[in-house]
């Protein structure tokens, strides 16, 4: 199949591209490389160096043809959302309407869309299933919940496939140590690199953290199922903040000092998914558990630092 990855320089694209080409797929990338990194490009990919915002893209789908689009570019900072939340909006909502529209005009079939845990807010149970009611409480998880009404509208309006994918803290191979759930990559660089870690609130807050190669094998199966549904992938189990620094320093065998800084508003307390729903119509689960994704984490970075 011809699939378009936007974003798949970056952390998880860059992973799911990688899967794809294994699979056989002619795989093209658009990505402006803002967060992404040219060494994370497949080179058995085709790339344009293109923003999503930028008009110019419906002649690449023209050219292109795309009989799947995974929709991952986008704005990830929650701290920069707030900061700017009008670039946070360009990018991730236009951009997500620009991309829409050049799937519309070039008909392609399917759009799979990367969206996030932040769309529900603080929730009022655990773990949290699909039919939760949404309230973000950031800028981005905003942006990133209004382009799913985007991506549903297009569907209903003009016949397009989705399946919405909401992931919860993903962690792994080429995590950049900013971002949304980059408080893995954050600890082991400064594991790595002997220095204090700063932890915001008490170290109690909860999430669930779930490994990059089981977000990209979702994506996989949400090539076949799921259509026009929207899906928790996350483990559905939780992991204190203060319990994970741990956890880490005793996998590198390390003593490293904590601070602990003020809670941030933007913050959720405690997060984690109820993935039943996932598991039944995505044939999916997860398949790696913390300790595992987070050895195969630590070695990537290791290798890095020698
Ligand atoms: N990492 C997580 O824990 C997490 C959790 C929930 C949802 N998500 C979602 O998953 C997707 C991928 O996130 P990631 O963690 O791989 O982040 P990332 O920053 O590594 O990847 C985003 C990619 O988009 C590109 N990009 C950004 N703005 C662009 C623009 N205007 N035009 C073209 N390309 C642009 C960046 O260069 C980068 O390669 C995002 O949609 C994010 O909202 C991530």
């Amino acid at each position: 199949m011809k699939i378009l990855v936007t974003g798949g320089s970056g952390f998880i694209g860059s992973n799911l591209v990688d899967k794809l080409i294994s699979l056989y797929h002619d795989v093209v990338v658009i990505d402006d490389l803002s967060t992404g990194k040219v060494e994370n490009l497949n080179k058995k990919s085709k790339f344009y160096k293109m923003d999503i915002c930028n008009e110019d893209i419906l002649e690449v789908f023209n050219k292109e043809k795309f009989d799947i689009v995974y929709h991952m570019a986008a704005q990830i900072d929650i701290q920069k959302s707030i900061k700017d939340p009008i670039q946070d909006a360009m990018v991730n909502i236009i951009g997500t309407i620009n991309i829409l529209e050049a799937c519309r005009k070039s008909k392609v079939k399917k759009i799979i869309y990367s969206s996030t845990a932040a769309a529900y807010g603080n929730p009022d149970y655990l773990g949290i299933d699909e039919n939760h009611y949404t309230q973000p409480i950031s800028f981005y998880g905003s942006s990133k919940l209004s382009s799913e009404y985007y991506v549903s509208i297009y569907s209903k309006l003009y016949n397009l496939d989705y399946t919405i994918l909401r992931y919860s803290n993903v962690y792994g191979i080429r995590q950049d140590k900013n971002g949304e759930g980059g408080v893995i990559s954050i600890f082991l660089d400064k594991i790595i690199s002997s220095e204090n870690v700063s932890i915001f609130g008490d170290g109690s807050a909860t999430r669930d953290y779930i490994y990059v190669e089981d977000v990209v094998d979702a994506n996989i199966s949400s090539i076949e199922h799921g259509n026009r549904e929207i899906f928790n992938i996350g483990t559905g189990k939780y992991t204190s903040v203060l319990k994970l620094f741990n956890f880490m320093k005793d996998i590198i065998n390390k003593e490293i000092g904590v601070i602990f800084e003020d809670e941030r508003l933007e913050d959720i307390k405690d997060s984690y998914f109820e993935i039943n729903k996932s598991m039944g119509i995505l044939n999916w689960k997860p398949k790696f558990c913390l300790e595992d994704g987070l050895r195969k984490t630590i070695e990537y970075y290791n290798n890095k630092h020698i």
